[in-house]
């Protein structure tokens, strides 16, 4: 999801020389929020400075600091068992942005009240819904947030992006009276926040260091004298111990932490000093406490709801699918092309296309732009007065597409993005739901699509190795983005893919490009087995490169220590490349036949499907990558022409066009031209020359004189093909 880089993390800077120098561009892409400006006032280690002047502040020992808390918590949670879930409520499958229109249609959640009781006493809840927020009723998982909070419990809520998690604090906020802390991590969603809540008419303020001084000393005044209903605060500022102390004098009656996932290491983007916020519970016991985030896993969840509420807490998890949105990914072989063609497909329609550099982002922009498209670019690199102008127009006008890096997006609530483009792979699947998820808020028809190359794939590598990180966050990076990958590759349902990495179980959607255009796919049963048995037959306690070792037969240290090259499965698959093993098992762990422990080492497990394979009740079907399409080409060139690939289906369709023009032209029928099957040995085979197309079926001296020029022209302006990215 959204990187988010403090100016004490370096991360970011490596990860921007690198692909600065990689690409000679000034990359910022996924790296380099710092078109936020961060609260960067903290207290070192979280530690105590001076007495605090308040009894209730728990003191911390002074060996307490940030990173032995964190061992220590790391060691208690991988003992912990999984955190009850207190409910899952879905009901996004219910029409997902059928939202819920008014109090009469909350059955779901709890009794209704007869009209005539709401009458005589009406809930403050609606009415603060009605009277202040101008709607009319609360959206699915809304309202038992909202519920529980003012029975005085703690919550923590796992909502999708736009579904209205800010309501579930805001709401009670107002209820209750008195003043709320909002923790939030990005000055830019602070002021945001609290700008629409004024224009509400809500007594809101921040104080952070994006102020004047004059500014916050105000801002305390007003929150002193009780005038102030909701305070937004950076964790920073906000665990100081003068904070705390004056905090506690106050009358606060609730807590909200927003991005509530940054406090986990597990999590995509853990910030360290969310972690200070596990003293809040202590410091203040009896106010209920509300943790709300887009994206944790079920390893998150449970260090979330460890870290802040020593797991005691309330954890709703509202369904991730976002059903309106259309998800399709492609293989990557001309971005420019491909987001042309696609963008031209949605003239005006609000979108965004998300480029991993900042040199490719004015890149997209411009070539959009002489397409006709309103584009603008928008990257951490520009100045702030262009940078706001072009959101201000994104936001406001119609028809406008967002060329941007990873530093646009958060905090952006427009309805009506028809879809996301990706030019790039992005960072994790984490990252990929957030990022899309800004599309299709109106619960309209939006797309996700994403372009997907061997590139990307290896530049992701190199930022998670380069990056200043622990080996932990660093295995764990590679995990996800294996899971990322695995979606990349999924030969069935994306969706189902998605949702079971979130921990959902679904149905294929009928909404994703999987199910809607089945990829030809190869049975690839046998090698399944292989990897089951290589897993089996090593105790299942392995992650991927071992078991890729062991079916190479490679010669190594570990494969000596575990006497594994004496397995029948050792060195079972050398007929294979390492990566064709590599994406097999992603593919095996997107189709749920084995799983990846990635809070652990990685090890790969069998799971349902695994098993049901094993026994031999079903088959497995994979889509081959590109090297393996190529080999298999060879071995089965007379089939070619019907299993076409799918990165060439796009070059057929345009050869037909061209077929049909011709025809039109000549007054002849197409199939005259050329018949099919020439087409698609042309798309396959993509000759570059006069002499290579001579050995097109179908290709005789006439017709070579007469359209070798025309075919060739068009196989080279559609460019070369998956081959530019391998
Ligand atoms: N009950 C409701 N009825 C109508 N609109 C609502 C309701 N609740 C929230 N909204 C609107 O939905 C939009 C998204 O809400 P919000 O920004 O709180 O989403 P979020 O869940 O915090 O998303 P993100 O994960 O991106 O932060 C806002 O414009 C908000 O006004
Ligand atoms: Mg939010
Ligand atoms: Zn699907």
């Amino acid at each position: 999801m959204f990187y988010i880089c403090s100016d004490r993390e370096f991360t970011g800077e490596n990860r921007v020389l690198l692909a600065a120098n990689m690409s000679g561009c000034g990359a910022d892409g996924a790296y380099t929020a710092n078109a936020f400006q961060t609260d960067s006032e903290r207290i070192p280690n979280g530690k105590i400075r001076s007495n605090p002047p308040n009894k209730r502040i728990k003191r911390i020992p002074a060996s307490h600091s940030a990173e032995a808390a964190l061992s220590a918590k790391k060691q208690v949670t991988r003992l912990q068992p999984k955190v009850e879930t207190a409910e899952v409520f879905q009901m996004a499958a219910e029409g997902g942005a059928s939202y819920s229109r008014g109090p009469s249609q909350h059955a779901l959640n709890r009794p209704v009240a007869p009209m005539s009781l709401a009458a005589v006493a009406p809930d403050p809840k609606y009415q603060v819904l009605k009277d202040v927020f101008g709607f009319d009723g609360f959206r699915p998982g809304q309202e038992r947030v909202i519920d529980a909070l003012l029975r005085g419990k703690h919550v923590l809520t796992v909502m999708p992006t736009g579904s209205g998690k800010s309501l579930c604090f805001q709401v009670p906020a107002l209820v209750l009276g008195g003043l709320t802390v909002v923790v939030s991590p990005l000055l830019a969603l602070m002021q945001d926040q609290v700008q629409a809540l004024r224009l509400a008419g809500v007594a809101a303020d921040t104080i952070n260091s994006g102020q004047e001084r004059d500014q916050n000393i105000a801002a305390w005044r007003r929150a002193v004298a009780g005038e102030t209903r909701l305070l937004y605060l950076s964790p920073e500022r906000l665990m100081t111990e003068r904070m705390l102390a004056a905090l506690a004098k106050l009358d606060v009656r609730l807590i909200a932490i927003d991005e509530a996932h940054c406090i986990s290491q597990w999590g995509p983007a853990f910030r360290p000093e969310y972690q200070m916020l596990a003293r809040l519970d202590a410091v203040f016991p009896n106010v209920p406490m509300v943790a709300l985030t887009a994206t944790a896993d079920e390893v998150t969840r449970a260090d979330i709801a460890l870290q802040l509420f020593d797991n005691k807490v309330e954890t709703f998890v509202l369904g991730f699918d976002r059903p309106n949105i259309h998800l399709k990914v492609e293989p990557k072989r001309n971005w420019h092309r491909q987001m042309l063609d696609f963008v031209e497909r949605h003239k005006g329609q609000s979108g965004i296309v998300y480029c991993l550099s900042r040199k490719r982002t004015e890149e997209a922009a411009g070539l959009l732009r002489e397409a006709g498209i309103r584009a603008l670019a928008y990257h951490a690199g520009m100045d702030k007065d262009a940078r706001e102008a072009n959101q201000n127009t994104f936001m406001t006008e119609p028809g406008v597409v967002m060329a941007a890096t990873i530093a646009f997006g958060m905090g952006i609530d427009k309805p009506d993005v028809r879809f996301v483009f990706h030019a790039d792979l992005p960072g994790s699947l984490e990252a990929y739901y957030q990022e899309f998820g800004r599309a299709g808020r109106d619960g309209k028809p939006a797309e996700a699509h994403m372009l997907f190359g061997l590139a990307d794939i290896r530049m992701r590598r190199m930022f998670i190795d380069e990056e200043a990180s622990d080996d932990d966050r660093k295995r764990r990076e590679h995990q996800r983005l294996g899971a990322l990958l695995g979606y990349c590759e999924a030969a069935t349902c994306r969706r189902q893919v998605l949702l079971r990495y979130f921990g959902e179980k679904s149905e294929p959607c009928g909404n994703c490009d999987a199910c809607t255009a089945p990829v030809a796919l190869v049975d690839g049963t046998a090698e399944a087995r292989l990897i089951l048995d290589a897993i089996r037959s090593t105790g299942a306690r392995f992650g991927a490169a071992h078991v890729v070792d062991v079916l190479m037969g490679a010669a190594n240290e570990r494969i000596e220590k575990f006497g594994h090259g004496k397995l029948p499965a050792y060195g079972a698959g050398k007929g294979r490349k390492r990566e064709d093993w590599q994406s097999l098992i992603r593919q095996l762990v997107a189709a749920n036949a084995l799983a990846i422990d990635i809070a652990g080492y990685g090890a790969l497990t069998i799971a349902d499907e695994g098993r049901r394979l094993m026994r031999g009740e079903t088959t497995f079907n994979y889509r081959p990558t590109v090297q393996q399409k190529r080999a298999a080409k060879k071995e089965a060139k007379a089939a070619a022409a019907a299993t076409l690939s799918d990165e060439n289906t796009d070059l057929l369709d345009a050869l037909k066009r061209l077929r049909l023009a011709l025809a039109k032209q000549r007054g002849v029928a197409a199939y005259l031209i050329f018949s099919d099957r020439s087409l698609i040995d042309m798309a396959e085979k993509r000759p570059r020359d006069e002499a290579a197309f001579a050995g097109i079926h179908g290709v005789g001296a006439a017709k070579q004189k007469a359209f070798a020029k025309t075919f060739l022209e068009a196989i080279r302006a559609h460019g070369d093909g998956a081959l530019d990215h391998v």
